[in-house]
Parts: structure tokens; sequence; C-alpha cells
């Protein structure tokens, strides 16, 4: 039996607890839930009580003893970070496309000419699955030192079974060997393979027969995304895709409307996905068939600004009744971060999220947008003991001091990890 933990004297205990069930718009993505002076009672890596000081001390000085007691001093408390959409496993890197894209190369040329996402493929085909699990410890040790305590995790640069599986895998391996929370999901059409240019729905068909019925059987994946963009695979494509998936009990993402304005949005909409990805080109047809269907747009402004492209609508999409969730999409060639506190900051400077809202966006929204927020996202009783005590006074003061990591502390499911 571990110790209680017993944290006391948050300036602001962010708890994002709210009345609103399931992701959260407009106004509801403003309300944090706060409460001044605030203190969590901890057992079993299970959030047992939530209140303030006053309240906790009446009922658990008693067993104070017990406890391993942490003093806030005044800082902000808020639920880990929910990151909810990475390509975390990956072999090899691609430092040098970052210097043939400032010096002019265009995204998308990259990879048409082999390099980009088939690059990386080829790299994570080479590595062997100990290689890949090494690799990517590494950047969820980093994930975890920025208050992220659960991520999604895509497949996607294997593209044949064997290697969409040995990614799969690698991520079922840190879920049970690594404290963070890995949620996986299946991207099988992440490109086109080049023994496949030209023959797309050959792929489509290949990814349909032989790839989905395994990664079912095997239940390495929860999710079903694909790379809906002009050259990549249509709208139609996509959703041949994301249909056969639902057949086996995956639920559709889409990464949509990235490049080109393309109908992914709408496509997102009608099939009922659970969130459409990136989105910086969707059109106004398709917001508002996002706002109608409850589809999340997952935005990902680290990867607009380092493809330096103008970041997707994210303040016009929640005033339009969307719900909006942020994510790092943390990858070796759009977005190599691990910083969602970055990610906070830029959701405020591109997109003109308020400070609350890139708060909502990080934790509950994202938790929403993995199914996971009855287990994580807020600080309420019943929920994993996931929570981060930062160096800063405020969630305000966290927005505004930008690019700078303020974790001081990180327990995952009542475990001190940092
Ligand atoms: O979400 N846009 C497609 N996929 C990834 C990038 C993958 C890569 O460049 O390796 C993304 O940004
Ligand atoms: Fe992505």
């Amino acid at each position: 039996m571990t110790k209680p933990i017993w944290i006391k004297h948050a300036a602001q205990l962010a708890t994002l607890a709210s009345d609103v069930k399931g992701p959260r718009s407009k106004e509801a993505m403003s309300d944090l839930g706060i409460i001044e002076d605030g203190s969590l009672w901890i057992e079993d890596g299970i959030i047992q009580a939530v209140g303030t000081t006053k309240e906790l001390e009446k009922h658990y000085s008693k067993r104070g003893d017990e406890a391993e007691i942490v003093n806030a001093m005044n800082h902000l408390v808020t639920p880990g970070l929910v990151d909810p959409h990475t390509h975390v496993v990956y072999g090899g890197s691609r430092e040098h496309e970052f210097e043939m894209r400032l010096q002019g190369a265009a995204y998308m040329d990259i990879m048409n000419a082999g390099g980009g996402i088939h690059a990386t493929t080829r790299m994570t085909r080479e590595a062997t699955e100990d290689e890949l699990f090494e690799q990517t410890i590494r950047r969820l040790d980093s994930f975890l030192a920025h208050g992220v305590t659960t991520v999604e995790g895509k497949s996607g640069y294997g593209m044949n079974l064997e290697t969409e599986l040995k990614q799969l895998r690698v991520m079922k391996r840190l879920q049970e060997q690594h404290m963070i929370d890995i949620v996986p999901t299946f991207m099988g059409a992440h490109a086109v393979p080049p023994d496949f240019k030209e023959r797309e729905d050959e792929f489509v068909d290949y990814l349909i027969r032989d790839m989905l019925p395994v990664i079912a059987e095997e239940k390495l994946a929860e999710f079903n995304d694909v790379f809906c963009e002009k050259g990549v695979y249509t709208p139609e494509q996509a959703e041949r895709i994301l249909e056969a998936g639902k057949h086996f009990g995956l639920i559709p993402k889409i990464h949509a409307d990235e490049i080109e304005s393309y109908g992914g949005a709408e496509l997102a909409a009608k099939i009922g996905a659970i969130s459409a990805e990136h989105l910086l080109k969707a059109s106004e047809a398709g917001i508002q068939a996002m706002a109608k269907s409850g589809t999340i747009a997952c935005l990902l402004p680290a990867t607009a600004l380092y493809l330096r492209e103008q970041a997707a609508q994210g303040r016009k999409m929640i005033d339009e009744g969307v719900a909006v969730a942020i994510s790092t999409d943390c990858n070796p060639g759009s977005s190599p971060t691990t910083s969602m506190p970055l990610v906070m900051n830029l959701a405020c400077i591109s997109m003109r999220l308020t400070p609350a809202e890139s708060l909502t966006a990080a934790t509950y929204n994202a938790a929403c947008a993995i199914n996971r927020q009855e287990q994580v996202g807020s600080l309420e009783v019943g929920k994993l003991a996931d929570i981060v005590l930062w160096n800063t006074k405020s969630y305000q003061e966290l927005q505004y001091l930008f690019g700078v990591n303020h974790v001081k502390s990180v327990w995952k499911k009542g475990v001190k990890v940092v």
C-alpha cells in the first residue's frame, strides 16, 4: 500500500469539472472549475476528494499523519495534460528536411520526391521493435516532463502489415511498461506507399482486406485514421477505409484539410468521426457541419508554425460551436516537439483562444478526442490522479509566459514521475 497524497494550498486548483459532459464548446470551454486555495486527497492512484484546503482539513486532518503532504505554495494545479494526436513511434530523424524547407522546398514536394513520410517509413521498417521501443521511451519521458500524462499514438510509418503491426506492438509494450498512458490509433493510410503509386484504390483494398482484420483481431488499436488530402487519399477513399474500420469497432479520425481545402471536415461530420485533425483549410460548410455533428476539431498550431502556414481558425470554430482540442502532432517531419505547454501558448497566440479555452483544449476536450473523458482530463473524485503542479500562480500566467516549461511536479496515477 502506498501512502495517500494530500496536495494543499493550490492558488488555483483548475479542476475542469463541469456539468457539461462530453466535448465542450463556446462558453463551456471557459469554465475551468477553479477552486481557490484548493486541495486534493489521493489514494491508490485515484482522486478521493477535491475541495478547498479548509474543507479537506475538516475531513482529513485526523489522517494527516498517514499522508505525504505536498504544499503547492500558492501555485497552479491542473489535470495532467492530454495529447490526443501524435506519431510518436518512428525510426530515424529528418533534420535535413527542415533545412530544405527553410530554403523553400514544400512539405508535399519533399514527400512526393520520396522524402517526408516515405523517408520515415523506410527508417521505421528498418528499425527493430526494440530500437523503436527505446527511441519512443525517450520521447514519452519528455512528454511527462512537459506535464503530459496521456498521449494518443498513431501507426502509419509502416504502410505494410508487418511494420504497422510492429509500431502498434511497440505501443502495447509501452502501455504496459511506461508510466504514461498511450492510446493506439491505426493509420495504415498515412501516405500512398511507392509500390502502390497511382494504384491508391488497390492499396485501400489491401488495407481493408489484409490489415484491418489483423489489427482488430489482436486488439492493437482503438481508432482508425487516414490522411485525406489532395494527392494522398480522396474523401471517397478515406470514407471506405473509415467505414470498413467501423465494422471492426475502430472509431474514425481524419487528417483533414491540412494543405488544401478538400472536404475532409465535411466527411468527418458525415461519418461521425470522433475528431478531425489539422483543419488549416477547413471550409465554412465543413466548420458548420462539424459543429452540428459534434465532431471535435483537433488543432495543431505547432505544426502550422513549423510549416510556416497560417494556423487553423480556432477562434471561429469555438464561436461557431465546434469543440476544440489541441495537440503537439509530435512527428519527425512537421512537428518534432513534445511540448504541450508550447502548444497551449500557440493556441492563444496564433488561433486567439483565450488562456482558459486553451487549457480546456489540452485537458478535458483532448481526453474526449480519445474517449478517455471518464478517466482523465479533469480533477474529479474517482478519476485517475494525473496531476501537474506548475511553477506559475495562475493559468493566465501559464499561458502568458511563453515557450518555457513551467512544470514543477507531475503525478501519474498518484505516482510522482517528475
Ligand atoms: O499529421 N500530415 C500528415 N501526417 C503528419 C506528418 C507526418 C510526417 O511528416 O512524418 C502530420 O502532420
Ligand atoms: Fe498527424
